[in-house]
């Protein structure tokens, strides 16, 4: 990630914590029903996956410089998506969906600098993610 994309993430964390529950239920809300073939996938979730999602979010934004705080959280997340079976090809589905959520909820002040930076970051995190869980993967199979 670049120094630019980093300085972008880091002075958009307070909005995104200030407005991380409203971004994820209009991320999920999207999902749903941009691909609603992403629903089965949620169907043992509980009421506090929104919340998960959200703070995960934050987490990432008030880290982006100081990943290796973030290796706990990465564990978690990979064992819950192999548990659910969640594949490579459904990183796009979420991706455009918070990307969309982002600009309905902070409007203005998502410009197309901040949702590059954050599409930037998004890309670098899913394939930290996609990575782990594909070694996961072929350690069970
Ligand atoms: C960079 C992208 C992503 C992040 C940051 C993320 C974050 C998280 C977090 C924090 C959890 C909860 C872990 C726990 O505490 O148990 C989780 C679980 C989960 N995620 Fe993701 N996730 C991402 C991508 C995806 C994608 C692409 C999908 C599929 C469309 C997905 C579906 C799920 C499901 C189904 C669960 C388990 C829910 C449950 O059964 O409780 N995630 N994710």
């Amino acid at each position: 990630m670049n120094e630019k994309t980093i300085e972008i993430i880091k002075a958009t964390a307070p909005i995104v914590r200030d407005k991380k529950d409203e971004i994820t239920n209009t991320m999920y809300e999207i999902l749903f029903t941009k691909y609603p073939e992403t629903k089965i996938l949620f169907k043992d979730a509980t009421e506090e996956q929104p919340k998960k999602l959200a703070n995960a979010i934050y987490a990432y934004a008030s880290n982006i410089d100081k990943l290796d705080n973030l290796t706990k959280g990465i564990e978690t997340m990979v064992s819950a998506h192999v548990k659910t079976n969640i594949q490579a090809k459904h990183y796009p589905m979420v991706k455009d969906s918070l990307l969309q959520a982002f600009k309905e909820v902070l409007g203005e002040a998502c410009t197309s600098e901040v949702a590059n930076a954050w599409a930037e970051a998004y890309d670098f995190l899913a394939n930290v993610l996609i990575q782990k869980e594909k070694e996961a993967y072929s350690k069970v199979s």
